[in-house]
C-alpha cells in the first residue's frame, strides 16, 4: 500500500521533471544552477543593503553598456527596502545619464541630464541598434529577469518542492550564468558569435562573458572576485524584480500575527459561551 503511494508520487514527480526539461532529450540539458543561500530567501529573508549597493556598481559599470532596466527609476535607489542610497547619491547617479526628453517649443527632442523620476535608460536608441551591436541578439531588459527565470514563482513553502523538480532558478540562475562560462567540450563545435555556457538553455549564448573578476572596485573592501561580483549583481537584479519584497513580507507577518490573536480571542469566546450549556 505505502510502496504503491510512494511509487505513484515518484512517477508524478519524474513525469513533471520530464515535461519541464525537454532539453534532456536533445543532449543539451541546461546545467542546474548552483544552490546559494541569498539573504532574501525564506519567509523572513531581507536584502543585504551593502550587497545591493555593490550589485548596483557592477550593473552600472559593466552590464549597463548592453542592458536596460526600464522599470527602475533612479529614485527607487533611495527608497526603503532597496540599496537605500541617500537621495543625494541617487541624484548624482541620475545626473550621469543623458535622457532624451521633449519635444520642446520648436518640436524637437533634446537630451538633458537624468533626474530622480527618470527610468534607467537603454544604452541603445532602438532594438535595431541593439541587434547590430550584438551579432543580431538583443540584450534583454533585465528589470524582471530574476522573476522570469524563476520559472515557476511559488511561495516559500512550496518552492523547495518545485526546486527539487525544476532545479534552481531566479537569482541563483543569474549568478551561475554570469560566473559559469567555460571552454566548450571537445565534441561541441565552436559557433560564430556565440559563447559556451552550460547554464544557458542550449548552452550557446550571444552574451560574451561580461565579468572575469576585479571588474569593479568595491568601496566596502569586499574582495571583487568573479563569484562575488556575480552574486552581488544577481542579488541587485532580484531586488529590481521584487522591489516591494520586504514590505510584502512584513505585511504578511503582521497578517499572520493578527489571525493568531484573533483565533485565540475566538477560542476564548467559544469557551465563555459554551460554559453556560449543560453537558
Ligand atoms: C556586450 C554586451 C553585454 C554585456 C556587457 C552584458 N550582457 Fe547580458 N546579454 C547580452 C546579450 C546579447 C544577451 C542575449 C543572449 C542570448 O539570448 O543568447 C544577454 C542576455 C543576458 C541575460 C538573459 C539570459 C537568459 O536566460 O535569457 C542575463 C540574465 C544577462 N544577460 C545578465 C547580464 C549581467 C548581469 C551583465 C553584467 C554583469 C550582463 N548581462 C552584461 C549582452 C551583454
Amino acid at each position: 500500500m505505502m510502496n504503491g503511494i510512494i511509487r505513484t508520487l515518484a512517477a508524478v514527480v519524474l513525469g513533471l521533471g520530464v515535461i519541464a526539461t525537454p532539453a534532456h532529450a536533445a543532449g543539451t540539458a541546461q546545467k542546474n544552477a548552483e544552490d546559494y543561500d541569498f539573504s532574501f530567501e525564506g519567509p523572513f529573508g531581507q536584502f543585504d543593503r551593502a550587497q545591493l549597493q555593490r550589485g548596483w556598481e557592477v550593473f552600472r559599470q559593466v552590464c549597463a553598456s548592453c542592458h536596460s532596466l526600464k522599470y527602475l527609476r533612479f529614485r527607487n535607489l533611495a527608497e526603503p527596502g532597496g540599496p537605500e542610497f541617500t537621495e543625494e547619491q541617487a541624484k548624482a547617479f541620475a545626473s550621469q545619464y543623458d535622457i532624451v526628453d521633449g519635444p520642446n517649443e520648436e518640436g524637437e527632442m533634446f537630451t538633458r541630464p537624468g533626474r530622480l523620476a527618470d527610468a534607467f535608460p537603454s544604452p541603445y536608441p532602438n532594438e535595431e541598434a541593439a541587434k547590430a551591436a550584438n551579432n543580431g541578439a538583443v540584450p534583454p531588459d533585465l528589470s524582471l529577469i530574476v522573476k522570469a527565470r524563476e520559472g515557476w514563482y511559488y511561495p516559500w513553502y512550496i518552492s523547495p518542492f518545485i526546486k527539487l523538480v525544476k532545479g534552481n532558478g531566479g537569482a541563483e540562475y543569474v549568478r551561475s550564468l554570469i560566473s559559469g562560462y567555460e571552454e566548450p567540450p571537445a565534441h561541441e563545435e565552436a559557433r560564430e558569435g556565440l559563447n559556451y555556457n552550460p547554464y544557458f538553455p542550449g548552452h550557446w549564448i550571444a552574451m560574451p562573458q561580461p565579468l572575469s573578476g576585479e571588474d569593479v572596485e568595491y568601496k566596502d573592501g569586499t574582495p571583487n572576485t568573479l563569484k562575488q561580483e556575480a552574486t552581488d549583481v544577481a542579488a541587485f537584479l532580484a531586488w529590481v524584480s521584487m522591489p516591494k519584497m520586504e514590505e510584502r513580507k512584513k505585511i504578511g507577518l503582521m497578517a499572520m500575527l493578527y489571525l493568531l490573536v484573533f483565533a485565540l480571542l475566538m477560542y476564548m469566546v467559544k469557551l465563555a459561551i459554551w460554559s453556560k450549556v449543560e453537558h
